[in-house]
């Protein structure tokens, strides 16, 4: 991992955002009190202007960057966040609600450091609606899923997930609150357990 601050090696990350950005401040506040070992949280860009996220990134000190599609090709609007990422030389993103598939060319300048994090347990329910496929289907149980973002639709190597009920009466409110809770936990985790293995190897 590349920045040094007082002679520690400090992984720098960078959130990906659209909209509320809670599991952004769970990591956050993870990394601020040492639950993720040697971390900061460098940077949060987010697609959408409005995104509530930014105003909790802000609140928490960090530097927020707004890279908007504007109607581009994917790929342009990617080589624009790329850029911010590497002028930052950040060492590992992480998705957080960040409502784009991301272009070929961004997974490939960030290869196994790219991770997001998905209100099912993986490879079921992938893609939008997660909750809703669980609830249409009638599962015992659900839960979330932290993974490797390669270039199937949440596809790539799972690193940790957490199992959480589905109740009879449960709607996708409901559901959704009881699986966030776990995401908070899930997310930090999986984020120190990936560096602590990157610092061995
Ligand atoms: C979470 O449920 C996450 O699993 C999914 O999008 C939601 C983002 O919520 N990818 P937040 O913006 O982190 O509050």
């Amino acid at each position: 991992m590349s920045s040094k601050t007082d002679g520690v090696e400090r992984a720098r990350i960078a959130i990906l955002i659209s909209g509320r950005g809670s599991n952004m401040v769970a990591l956050a506040e993870a990394a601020r009190d040492g639950r993720i070992a040697n971390a900061r949280v460098a940077i949060v860009i987010s697609d959408q202007p409005n995104a509530a996220g930014l105003v909790k990134a802000t609140e928490l000190g960090i530097e927020t960057l707004v890279v908007e599609r504007r109607g581009r090709p994917r790929a342009e609007h990617d080589r624009e966040v790329v850029a911010a990422l590497q002028t930052r030389h950040i060492d590992l993103v992480c998705l957080a609600g960040y409502m784009r598939v991301l272009s070929g060319e961004f997974i490939e300048a960030y290869r196994g450091r790219i991770l997001n994090i998905h209100p099912s347990l993986l490879p079921a329910f992938p893609g939008l609606d997660a909750h809703q496929q669980a609830l249409e289907q009638r599962v015992e149980s659900s839960g979330c899923t932290v993974h490797f973002v390669d270039e199937t639709l949440d596809g790539g190597p799972i690193i940790a997930q957490r199992v959480v009920p589905v109740l009879g009466d449960d709607s996708v409110e409901s559901l959704s609150a009881r699986i966030l809770k776990e995401e908070h936990q899930l997310y930090p985790e999986a984020v120190a357990m990936v560096l602590s293995n990157n610092r061995s190897e």
